[in-house]
């Protein structure tokens, strides 16, 4: 597992999700409530872009077909998307935000 410093604080918008590229994942983040979540940001249904969603509650809709997906455990909660979209760690620090991924 590898931390990586991905955003200053204040370059999250309440409710607005922020696309992270890292090497080998690309991951949407969430300030919702002043609680952040991360999320595999590529939809399992078609590959939309999920840090282009809507927030909804405690989810994100996706912005291709409407499938809403948890942003705590990223299980796909309605159709057509069937399958999870993975969840990360991700934290504040000192006015900068952290992801962790596997590498
Ligand atoms: S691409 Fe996300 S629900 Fe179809």
């Amino acid at each position: 597992m590898t931390a990586h410093r991905v955003a200053a604080f204040g370059d999250l918008e309440e409710g607005v999700g922020l696309k992270v590229d890292l090497t080998d994942h690309t991951v949407a983040i969430f300030l919702v409530d002043g609680a952040l979540f991360a999320l595999g940001d590529r939809c399992s249904h078609a590959e939309a872009s999920l840090s282009e969603g809507e927030i909804f509650g405690d989810e994100v809709e996706c912005p291709r077909h409407g499938s809403g997906f948890s942003l705590s455990t990223g299980e796909a909660l309605t159709l057509p998307a069937t399958k999870p979209v993975p969840v990360y760690r991700v934290w504040l620090e000192q006015g900068e935000v952290f992801l962790a991924v596997d590498e």
